[in-house]
This record gives C-alpha cells, sequence and structure tokens, in this order.
C-alpha cells in the first residue's frame, strides 16, 4: 500500500487524520478504479483494492460527517460497460465544490463578489435547483435533431450511450422552432422511486438481483449494451446545463432554462432565482423540508450565478466551476427498533450479521434490514436486540445502523456474540488473526456457501445466463436439480422434471434452455470468475486469463505450482497483481479434489475459448508519456487528451517509469534527462504514427 496512514488502526485516527485519510483513499481508489476499468491493467489484486475500500467504509463509519462527495462508497456501483465508444466532450463535464454548512454558503457569495470587484452588499442573483441525485449525461443536437449522447466519465472523456439515451422520453429527439447549429445540453437521468419500485418488484419475482436504490437502477439500465432493454426502463432526464452551443442563446442562467423548456426540454419546477445568501438559504431549508416528499432522490441544492457575463469571468478552478456551489443535504435519518440480529453466510463463508429492522420509511425508501458489517462493528456500537436504533440511508450506501438509542433499551436486553458454528452447517467458524470477518470452515458441506457459489457462477460478470437469477438457482438447489455448476449445462436431460413445476411451461423451459446453450462458449476470464474462488474477482481471473492464455494451461500449471518450491509456484506469484495471498487461495482451491472433478465436468461441457487481447487497444494504452518542448499540429492540450483517451497517462517529468518522452523544437531539461535515463525519444510524427498504430 501506498501510504504509512494505512497501518494506522482506524479507531487511533482523529478526525483531522480521518480527513486527510478520506482524501487520500478518494484519490487512490479512483486511480485504481480507472487502471482496472478504463485502461485494463490493475496494479493490486482484489484483494488490495477490497481493503481500501473497506478501510475507507471503516473510516466514513467513525466519522460519517467526513463523507466526501467524491467518496468511493458513493459512486456508482455499477461494472465497468465494456463495448461503448469512447467520447472526448467538447467542453468538459464539470463537478461541483460542496458547501458543508451555511457559512459557507455565505462564503461563496462572498468570495464572487470579491472575485467580480463589487460591494459587499451588491446583490448577486443566483439560480437555485434541486440536485438530483442520479448520473449526469450530455446530450449533443446538430440542426435540432440528437446525434451523441455521453456518459460523464471522468469529465474529459465519457462513453457514447447515444442509442441508450434516445430511449428517454424526457429528451426529445427533434427540438422544437429554431435551434443553434450545435446544442449541447447537460442533465441528470434518474429514475422515479416508485417506478423504481416497481421494477425492483418485477425483477424479485423473476428471480434478478435487484437495485440497491433509484441511481444504481438508474445507472445500470442506461449501461446496457442492448438499448432495447434501457427502453424498458423508467428513465427520466432533468436538463440543467450547457456543453457547446454554437451561437448565444441565452444572458442568463434562468434565461437559458426557459430557452430549454421551449425547445422541448425537461427542466426542473422547483429551481428559484435567489437574490441574496440569506435567500438561497431559504430555499435549502425549503426544498430540505419537501425533500422526503418528492417523487424523486435529490441529495441537496446546487446554487449557480445567474449572468452568464459572471459565469464567464469567474471561470473554473480544477475542473469545478467558481460560479456554482452544491449544499447538500444531511444523509437522512430514522429511528426504529432492531427486532433480531441475524446471519448471513456468503459464497466464501464468510458471516455477516445483519440487523432485521421494523419496517420504516427513510428518505423515501422502506428499509427493513440494514448490514452490520461484523462483530467488531456492533461490539463498537454496543448494538442488541430489541434496541431501539438510528439508521441513515445516503446515497446508494445500503442503510446502516448509526447508534443506538441508549434511554430505549429494553431491560433485558443482552449482548450479541457472533456465533462460532455456522448457523447454516454447523462447521466452526473461525476468525483468522488480521481478518474482521468469522467464516465457516464448512466448504461444500455448507449448503449457503455452495448455493452462494451457484448463484455467483450464473451472475452478470460470470455465466450471465439470462432466466436464471438467483431466485430460480435456489429452488433448483432445494429440488436437487442443480447441485453442482456443471448440472446447469445437464438440465435439459431434466426436462420432465423442471416443466412439471409451477411457472415453467414449455416455453419458458425452451427459453432457458436456449439461453444455457448460448453460454456453452465462453471467454476464459469469464470462466476462470465465474469459480468464484476466494479473492479472485473479475481483475484477477483476467490477469490470470492473459498469463496462462488457456484452460488447459492454466488448470495445469495450477496443479503444478502446488509445489511451493517449483517455477510454476514462482511464475504465478510473479504476475503482478497475485501475490502469496491470492495463491495460496488459488492452490486451496486446486487442491479439493472435488473442484477439480467439478472442472473437469465443466470442461467437457463447455467450450472454454483462449484469451486474447483486444484488438482495439492501442499500443500506447497504459504507458506514460511526457510531452516537452514545441508540438507542431496540435496544442499541448489537445496532445494530452488525445493520448489520455488513448489509454496512455501523461505526465509532468520524466522518471525511470516514463516509457515514452516525445520531443519537438526547444526542448531542454527533460530531453537530456530521458537520454540519461535511457528513456525512448519519439518526434511529435513518430508518436502520432505510434499512437494511431
Ligand atoms: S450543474 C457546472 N446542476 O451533481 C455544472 N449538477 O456534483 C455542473 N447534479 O456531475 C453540474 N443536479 O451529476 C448541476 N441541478 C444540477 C444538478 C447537478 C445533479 C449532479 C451532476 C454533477 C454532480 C456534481
Amino acid at each position: 500500500m501506498t501510504e504509512a496512514a494505512a497501518d494506522v488502526p482506524v479507531e487511533a485516527l482523529n478526525r483531522a487524520a480521518a480527513a486527510k485519510e478520506l482524501e487520500h483513499l478518494a484519490r487512490e481508489i479512483a486511480r485504481h478504479d480507472e487502471l482496472y476499468h478504463r485502461r485494463d491493467a490493475p496494479e493490486l489484486s482484489d484483494a488490495e483494492y477490497d481493503s481500501l475500500r473497506r478501510r475507507n467504509g471503516a473510516i466514513e463509519a467513525l466519522y460519517p460527517d467526513l463523507i466526501r462527495a467524491d467518496s468511493p462508497s458513493l459512486r456508482v456501483g455499477a461494472a465497468p460497460a465494456e463495448g461503448f465508444a469512447k467520447v472526448t466532450h467538447s467542453r468538459p463535464m464539470l463537478s461541483l465544490s460542496n458547501a458543508l454548512d451555511e457559512d459557507e454558503v455565505r462564503e461563496f457569495f462572498t468570495r464572487i463578489r470579491r472575485f467580480l470587484g463589487l460591494d459587499a452588499e451588491a446583490p448577486v442573483e443566483v439560480m437555485g435547483e434541486p440536485k438530483i441525485d442520479g448520473l449526469s449525461a450530455s446530450a449533443r443536437y446538430e440542426r435540432g435533431r440528437l446525434t451523441l449522447g455521453a456518459t460523464r466519465g471522468d469529465g474529459v472523456t465519457g462513453e457514447d450511450i447515444t442509442r441508450n439515451l434516445a430511449t428517454i422520453r424526457d429528451l426529445p429527439k427533434r427540438l422544437v422552432g429554431a435551434t443553434p447549429d450545435v446544442l449541447e445540453v447537460r442533465g441528470e437521468i434518474y429514475m422515479v422511486r416508485s417506478e423504481f419500485g416497481a421494477l425492483n418488484a418485477r425483477r424479485q419475482e423473476e428471480g434478478e438481483a435487484v437495485f440497491a436504490n433509484p441511481r444504481n437502477a438508474a445507472a445500470g439500465s442506461v449501461r446496457q449494451l442492448d438499448p432495447g432493454i434501457t427502453a424498458r426502463r423508467p428513465l427520466r432526464y432533468f436538463t440543467y446545463a450547457a456543453g457547446e452551443v454554437s451561437e448565444t442563446v441565452a444572458a442568463t442562467h434562468a434565461e437559458f432554462l426557459d430557452r430549454l423548456k421551449g425547445w422541448g426540454f425537461e427542466t426542473n419546477p422547483l429551481a428559484r432565482l435567489c437574490r441574496t445568501a440569506e435567500e438561497a438559504l431559504s430555499f435549502h431549508r425549503e426544498v430540505g423540508d419537501t425533500r422526503s416528499g418528492l417523487p424523486y432522490d435529490i441529495d441537496g441544492v446546487v446554487y449557480k450565478v445567474n449572468r452568464y457575463d459572471w459565469q464567464e469571468r469567474l471561470g473554473t478552478v480544477s475542473r469545478a466551476p467558481r460560479w456554482a456551489l452544491a449544499h447538500k443535504f444531511p444523509a437522512e435519518q430514522a429511528r426504529t427498533v432492531l427486532q433480531r440480529i441475524t446471519i448471513q453466510v456468503g459464497r466464501t463463508g464468510a458471516l455477516t450479521p445483519v440487523a432485521e429492522l421494523e419496517p420504516i420509511t427513510v428518505g423515501g425508501v422502506v428499509v427493513s434490514r440494514a448490514t452490520l458489517h461484523n462483530e467488531d462493528e456492533i461490539a463498537r456500537k454496543d448494538i442488541r436486540e430489541g434496541d431501539t436504533v438510528v439508521i441513515q440511508r445516503a446515497g446508494d450506501v445500503i442503510p446502516q445502523v448509526v447508534s443506538v438509542v441508549m434511554e430505549k433499551r429494553p431491560a433485558d436486553a443482552a449482548a450479541f456474540t457472533v456465533p462460532t458454528k455456522c448457523p447454516v452447517c454447523g462447521s466452526l467458524a473461525v476468525r483468522e488473526t488480521g481478518e474482521a470477518v468469522r467464516r465457516c470452515t464448512g466448504g461444500l458441506i455448507c449448503e449457503a456457501q455452495v448455493v452462494e457459489r451457484l448463484k455467483h457462477f450464473v451472475s452478470r460478470n460470470a455465466f450471465d445466463i439470462e432466466g436464471l437469477g438467483r431466485k430460480h438457482i435456489e429452488a433448483f438447489w432445494r429440488d436437487g436439480l442443480v447441485r453442482s455448476p456443471d448440472d446447469i449445462f445437464r438440465l435439459e436431460d431434466k426436462r420432465e422434471v423442471l416443466t412439471e413445476r409451477e411457472g415453467w411451461g414449455g416455453q419458458s423451459a425452451s427459453n432457458l434452455f436456449a439461453a444455457i446453450a448460448e453460454r456453452r462458449s465462453i471467454p476464459l476470464e469469464r470462466f476462470i470468475y465465474a469459480l468464484g474462488i476466494r479473492q479472485v474477482g473479475q481483475a484477477t481471473a483476467r490477469l490470470l486469463a492473459k498469463q496462462y492464455g488457456s484452460l488447459d494451461a492454466w488448470r495445469g500449471e495450477m496443479i503444478a505450482a502446488e509445489d511451493r518450491e517449483g517455477p510454476a509456484y514462482a511464475e504465478l506469484v510473479d504476475i503482478d497483481g497475485v501475490g502469496p495471498s491470492v495463491a495460496g487461495d488459488l492452490l486451496a482451491f486446486f487442491a479439493e479434489p472435488h473442484n477439480l472433478a467439478v472442472l473437469e465436468r465443466l470442461a467437457a461441457a463447455l467450450r472454454v475459448g483462449d484469451f486474447t487481447a483486444p484488438e482495439s487497444a492501442s499500443p500506447v494504452a497504459g504507458r506514460t508519456v511526457v510531452f516537452t518542448g514545441m508540438l507542431e499540429t496540435m496544442s499541448r492540450g489537445e496532445a494530452k487528451a488525445r493520448a489520455e483517451s488513448l489509454g496512455a497517462k501523461v505526465a509532468g517529468s520524466v522518471s525511470a517509469k516514463t516509457d515514452y518522452v516525445v520531443a519537438g523544437p526547444g526542448a531542454g531539461s527533460k530531453l537530456k534527462k530521458a537520454e540519461a535515463l535511457g528513456v525512448t525519444v519519439l518526434s511529435e510524427e513518430d508518436w502520432s504514427a505510434l499512437a494511431r498504430a
């Protein structure tokens, strides 16, 4: 890990240290997300990555008021969408600075007056708007027609979601009346709470995983490669800002919002002009009071300087405009009774305590369960069955138990002890030193673990078999139809047993068999991931696939690696991102004869495709480049953006880690350093040729 603070136990951090570390973790996790999702070049094993996120979560649980707007725990959890083309935004999609209290809002007004050289009392009109809790997207219209839709991505480069965006009714496909040649709008894709509820109810019935909240549901729906699926999801869109616009269309934001409505866009009806900080604050309070009655989730209000000439002068600092401010609401809390603490057993045997709550509405969503994370957390907060607890729902964080209302504790409430036996199979549950979780040691005799592994096997990033959801797996397990992953590929032999079951008419059974048949061939990395080996997540599975190339080679080498002195073991731990801990879990998997038998049967039933490197990857992807001297065909900014869009990292100084130095006329010390370090030096032309290759 990169910083010393990671060694300090979370409990020992004071506020200032916690804030500092949260900032560091947000940056680090974002960097690793980027490496993993966008560059396919992870530096950490899944376990190491998870431990960063866990530490972030633990610090946030201790200091909920320090949770950052850019916290990794608040970020959309959807898997990266492979297959969307990248889009470089014609104007960057900015983010917002935050105010956490009223004084920071007053300070915002003061700062603006000072910057613009206005009197201390001069009115500064701002537009107050609800801050919609969805995901932002850009929509480009050329001559009044929708031509491009893009996600925000990192603000500079997003993904092309045109076909998905076109399915959203709130976005006109053709604009009404006269429009500029180019009109790019930005806004928020969101889902109305009631429609989110109905969607989840449907998914539950069909045995599919439910979404945690409306924002996740919206994000998951937008990231569908098949726009037909997006079209069936109840997505909405509020427009709230401009991107590239080819001519001046308004002098103020208020005017712009009016123009938007005229062209056929949806804008938020609660938006209101405020002339002073105090008016803005009362807008914040009013919106806060009506928040839970609104049909959609909001997490604050946004203030934007109304005059565009002032916005222009104010400009931006580090990707956030000086002319706008997000004023967040505190997380919504409620009190309810914790009826029982139950224990869930996961795929890897982890015992997770869960609070079963008297159902209560928090921020418009009915909550009846909350995770308690682990036994230390229960002890630290002294949570007992029968307690009245304060629960909180913030963004997409699963509801949390914040604290216990001690005055309401029943006299007979006893401290909770986590069982030392697995509640499902009765095997010993042990907590290894240094681990926060207790695990069932039952392995394959533990029904919970086996069923969870089967669910993992068919999950979205694994075999992803349409129509075979978690609920079906449970039912098929109970009936003895599916006991091991390979049974899935023999289901058709049991057609009669299946079609006797309620809800499985001939047609739906045939559909299921067709969906299963479609997955008889599968890429190696998905296959490895599907096995559900501890610590082998998607990134690690991919690393293994890349290293060994084929199922046979991988299997052979894993068995050979049992000899920890031999070359196979050395090769395994040498993979950047694997290491001894992951290797240990892989070997444990291969040491189990049952697993080898399952692998054998799966290999016979499937065609596992050899690893193939994506063809489209640019040879500069993942490489670090430094530009120095003058560039002739483009500006430095453009060169940087283009390099980054190809997955290269652009650095400001030359070091041993630099892969290329692109030197133009006038290059000086950086060029010298590159030569001294033996770094490849390219002309601008060489570089362009390489980047295009
Ligand atoms: S304005 C400079 N207005 O908040 C313009 N953003 O934290 C940038 N958001 O990425 C955005 N409601 O996803 C703006 N009424 C609103 C908003 C809003 C929600 C989101 C948006 C943005 C994020 C920044």
